[in-house]
């Protein structure tokens, strides 16, 4: 009998080991304090003791943790790496004094910042990280994919793949350039509060760098804003990043909740919310993006805006990206979990279709690659995808001023779009 129920217990150990079931599992081993050792096991990993604490006004806690403690030197290969403090190139030149000078300038103009500058700054030698709250954890299917992906949801424009689209209920309305090698890309995305209508759903907008093929190897690095009920128990429009190097199963993560990007910067938290967004016929926000490899290392670097560089994921975490990037995309991404059997209206961008056009749809402008000759580029044979135009919508363009740009999404459930 005894021995009957340890058996027992090995193997729902083993089951919840494998993250293969959820928290209840393991609670169901002996009881309710088994799980709750295993959240704060779990929130040690993942919270580095912070050198200062700042208070978000939305709830949020960053923990300002010195540079050479954050989450990327968990990995055992990262044991005896030297932290680059500033990338060796950089295709709009390296930032001078001048540059910095005219960058303060920009600043002024452009006041976009997260909501939690509002309470202070992290000392110099730190990096600021969004602290994991237990509800955090505890809203995920699954301790161990807290901070992953449910599902590979990366859009395939030629329908290559249709399982692919349909297996999830994601729905994208993107722009995008294959056929040629990429060493980076760059774009200025509207930033909006888009709606979503079921908790387990989300909406965001972003740009993905893509290397290998769709299958079991996709190599991803992806960046921009989300609004995820489920990843930060709120509708807050968030700055994030993503990583993959085997088509969302085993390694990446969002942000900084795993071992691999390695951030520099203190002024500039993942996960954090993002203060002022757009609002219909009413002020617009944008923020820039720029995402390049660094051609001696091998390291993709990351800026936000003009004068931030946050940091970059190591080569070594890539198969395929630790050479080239084989398609570029842009654009917008929800899910469509089809409550009721209806489509969701859960809203991408700004919840408006693209002929709105400007203050009212949102946009993404200047859009470019980085090129063989580490230079930003426009994008050649730009193409556009959606999965349902009458659901969310994407339409292309190009002038003097904003280069290439798109603009993209809508409202989800309509008459045209049931
Ligand atoms: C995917 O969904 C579309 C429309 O919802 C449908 O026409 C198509 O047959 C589906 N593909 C597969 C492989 O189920
Ligand atoms: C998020 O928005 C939905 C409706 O769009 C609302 O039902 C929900 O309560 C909101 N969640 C939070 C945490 O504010």
């Amino acid at each position: 009998m005894r021995r009957d129920r340890q058996l027992r217990a090995a193997a729902a150990a083993v089951v919840c080991l494998l993250g293969l079931v959820s928290l209840a599992c393991a609670g169901r081993v002996d009881g309710g304090s088994r799980q709750k050792l295993e959240v704060e096991k779990h929130l040690r990993r993942l919270n580095k003791a912070p050198v200062k604490t700042i208070k978000s006004p939305d709830g949020d806690i960053i923990d300002c943790v010195h540079i050479s403690k954050q989450p990327a030197f968990d990995h055992p290969f990262l044991k005896d790496h030297k932290i680059q403090m500033r990338p060796n190139y950089h295709p709009e030149g390296l930032f001078d004094e001048k540059k910095e000078v005219a960058a303060e300038a920009r600043e002024r103009e452009n006041p976009i910042k997260q909501l939690w500058h509002m309470n202070g700054k992290c000392p110099e030698d730190t990096v600021p990280i969004r602290r994991t709250k237990k509800d955090d954890i505890l809203r995920a299917s699954s301790m161990k994919r807290y901070g992953r992906k449910k599902h590979r949801t990366v859009p395939v424009p030629k329908s290559a793949d249709p399982d692919l689209i349909n297996e999830s209920g994601h729905q994208h309305a993107i722009a995008y350039v294959q056929g040629d090698k990429f060493y980076g890309a760059k774009a200025t995305i509207n930033v909006w509060e888009p709606k979503i209508q079921q908790p387990n759903e989300f909406s965001l907008s972003q740009l993905w760098i893509l290397g290998g093929s769709f299958g079991e190897d996709l190599n991803s690095i992806e960046a921009g804003w989300q609004v995820s009920p489920d990843l930060y128990g709120d509708n807050n429009t968030r700055l994030f990043t993503y990583w993959t190097s085997d088509a969302y199963q085993a390694t990446g993560c969002y942000n900084l909740l795993c071992s691999g990007f390695i951030q520099i910067n203190s002024e500039i938290a993942m996960g954090a919310s993002i203060s002022p967004v757009s609002a219909y016929r009413n002020s617009q926000y944008d923020i820039g993006i720029l995402v390049w490899k660094d051609p001696n290392e091998g390291h993709w670097w990351m800026q936000f805006g003009n004068d931030y560089v946050l940091g970059y994921w190591p080569s070594f975490l890539f198969s395929y990206l630790g050479d080239s990037a084989s398609m570029i995309e842009w654009g917008g991404e929800v899910v469509n979990s089809e409550p009721n059997g209806q489509h969701t209206s859960t809203q991408m961008g700004s919840g408006h279709f693209p002929e709105e056009g400007f203050g009212k749809a949102s946009y993404f402008r200047n859009i470019q690659v980085v090129d063989g000759s580490n230079n930003l580029k426009a994008p050649k044979g730009l193409g556009t995808f959606t999965d349902k135009s009458s659901c969310y919508d994407v339409q292309t363009g190009s002038n003097g001023d904003w280069g290439h740009y798109f603009y993209y999404g809508g409202p989800g459930r309509n008459p045209n779009c049931p």
